[in-house]
């Protein structure tokens, strides 16, 4: 089953402190992954709304929340290491946005806990989606890179995201495969309504544009990026939601 296959290779990456603190990088390069670096650190506010909506209850999302957190904090940890040693203007994320977020961990409604099962579907389907761009995120910012050392950094970072995309997306197709058309149509309408891009909850959009646009004006990686819409079409019930493309086109128009 996908909950023991991911535990089978759980484990913090290695990574060489030494050789990561002597690299140099592209300031540009060390903006985004101090983003990055946020946005890892934010797992924690993930897990603990995955919480509060009651989806530890469920088997195999309990057993991965603590080893993926782990996982996700020790990206973000590796990343600070590598970016305490460049010389580069960090950029402000917006802090009202990031407070927002953390506010909302307090307003989960109640009623969304006693239906848990599509719950969980929209859970999965919404970390897939999301582990799914930041691996292909990853992978082209490595392109950016000629040190070795930051290339196995973000190499590892990029596998284990493998791993995580893997599970979520496993899972998702289990549950779905298990829940009635009417459970199905209200996933569908959830997820039309909670998925954002990675990052837009904690950064907002503006911020978020300021940071991502430069990737996203090479129509290679915009059309991979969109190809996140297909994993989500790969899911039973959730078929046809174009979520990416729908985004990119109102709010990241091509220059
Ligand atoms: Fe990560
Ligand atoms: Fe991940």
């Amino acid at each position: 089953m996908h909950v023991e296959r991911f535990l089978r290779r759980s484990g913090l990456i290695d990574w060489d402190g030494d050789l990561l603190a002597r690299s140099r990088l592209d300031p540009e390069l060390c903006r985004t992954l101090h983003v990055a670096a946020l946005l890892e650190q934010d797992t924690e506010i993930t897990v603990r709304q995955t919480r509060a909506l009651g989806l530890d209850r469920v088997d195999d999302v309990a057993a991965f929340l603590p080893v993926w957190e782990a996982e996700e904090a020790e990206h973000a940890r590796a990343l600070r290491w590598l970016l305490s040693h460049q010389h580069y203007r960090p950029p402000q994320p917006h802090p009202a946005a990031i407070s927002r977020r953390r506010r909302l961990v307090a307003r989960v409604p109640a009623s969304t806990v006693g239906r848990l099962s599509p719950t969980a579907l929209v859970y999965c389907a919404l970390g897939a989606a999301a582990e799914y761009v930041t691996i292909l995120t990853y992978t082209e910012l490595v392109r950016e890179v000629d040190d070795p050392a930051v290339d196995a950094l973000l190499r590892a970072i990029t596998r284990q995201e493998g791993r995580h995309f893997a599970f979520f997306l496993a899972a998702a197709r289990s549950r779905a495969h298990a829940i009635s058309p009417t459970s199905g149509r209200l996933a569908r309408r959830a997820l039309v309504a909670l998925w954002e891009p990675v990052g837009v909850p904690s950064l907002g959009i503006d911020a978020w544009t300021a940071q991502f646009g430069r990737l996203l004006d090479d129509a290679r990686f915009r059309a991979r990026i969109e190809g996140m819409d297909r994993v989500v079409d790969s899911i039973p019930h959730l078929g046809g939601l174009r979520l990416m493309e729908t985004f990119l086109r109102a709010r990241v128009p091509t220059r």
